[in-house]
């Protein structure tokens, strides 16, 4: 019995939640998002640039905290971590210049999204090679660092930004091994590529990385933060 009384709390203290920070990042989304439309257009082009366009930021986000809190601290305190969880993990993506010419950029954007992932950052970007080494820098002893460098700067890159439960780890699977000959069947290597110097995508392969490649590739007001409508399809525990 009190086993069920926690849980419909929690399951309230759920929904509470996620109408008031559905409110709250709406309205954050809208301003970083603008930002991030203000400050890209005056670099270069621009594929995405506002997700919080349309949301209903309002004053009633307090009413619902003020609800929010009348329930058990203990459901709101692991309500509030399950979401944070699933909001805050980020990677750094990238579509490499072979994956963009060969016209692979909504095929490879698809795998993310369908899967469940959260685009939060992307733009196009022809890096010089400095920058190039710069993201490769943990390779610079290997024989084909230098290939690799001229290789990422020799065209148009899709850096992006996905966010979501386990996407690290995650966005790795769904890339493949680095060796498109060793990629299973079903991974973006696997099904897209053939040889290793021509493996279409680049995906952070740690916290750290992931962290280091996102603040080299982006600045933080052209990541947006929003909730959409699919999550608590997405994610939720029964
Ligand atoms: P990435 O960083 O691009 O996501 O690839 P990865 O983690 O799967 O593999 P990593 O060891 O970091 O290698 C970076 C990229 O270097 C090229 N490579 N060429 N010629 C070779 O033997 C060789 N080995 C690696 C690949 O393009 C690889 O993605
Ligand atoms: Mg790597």
């Amino acid at each position: 019995m009190a086993s069920q009384v926690c849980k419909s709390a929690s399951r309230a203290a759920r929904s509470l939640l996620s109408a008031s920070k559905a409110s709250r990042f709406h309205s954050q989304g809208r301003a970083v998002g603008a930002a991030a439309a203000v400050s890209l257009s005056a670099k270069g082009p621009l594929l995405f640039s506002n997700y919080g366009r349309g949301g209903s930021g309002s004053g009633s986000a307090s009413s619902w905290i003020s609800g929010a809190l009348a329930l058990p601290a203990a459901a709101y305190m692991f309500q509030d971590q399950e979401v944070h969880a699933a909001e805050l993990e980020r990677t750094f993506i990238a579509i490499k210049p072979d994956g963009v010419q060969r016209g692979l950029i909504s095929e490879i954007i698809s795998r993310f999204e369908r899967k469940g992932y959260k685009l939060v950052g992307i733009k196009v970007v022809i890096p010089s090679k400095e920058f190039a080494k710069q993201h490769y820098h943990d390779l610079k002893e290997r024989p084909f660092f230098d290939g690799l460098c001229d290789f990422l700067s020799s065209g148009p890159v899709i850096a992006m930004v996905w966010e979501g439960q386990g996407v690290i780890t995650y966005g790795r699977k769904l890339i493949g091994a680095t060796d498109p000959q060793k990629s299973e069947p079903g991974t973006i290597r696997g099904d897209l590529a053939v040889v290793v110097g021509r493996n279409i995508i680049h995906g952070s392969d740690g916290p750290e990385t992931a962290k280091d490649e996102i603040k080299l590739w982006f600045k933080p007001e052209e990541l947006v933060r929003f909730s959409s409508t699919a999550e608590k399809w997405i994610y939720g525990s029964n």
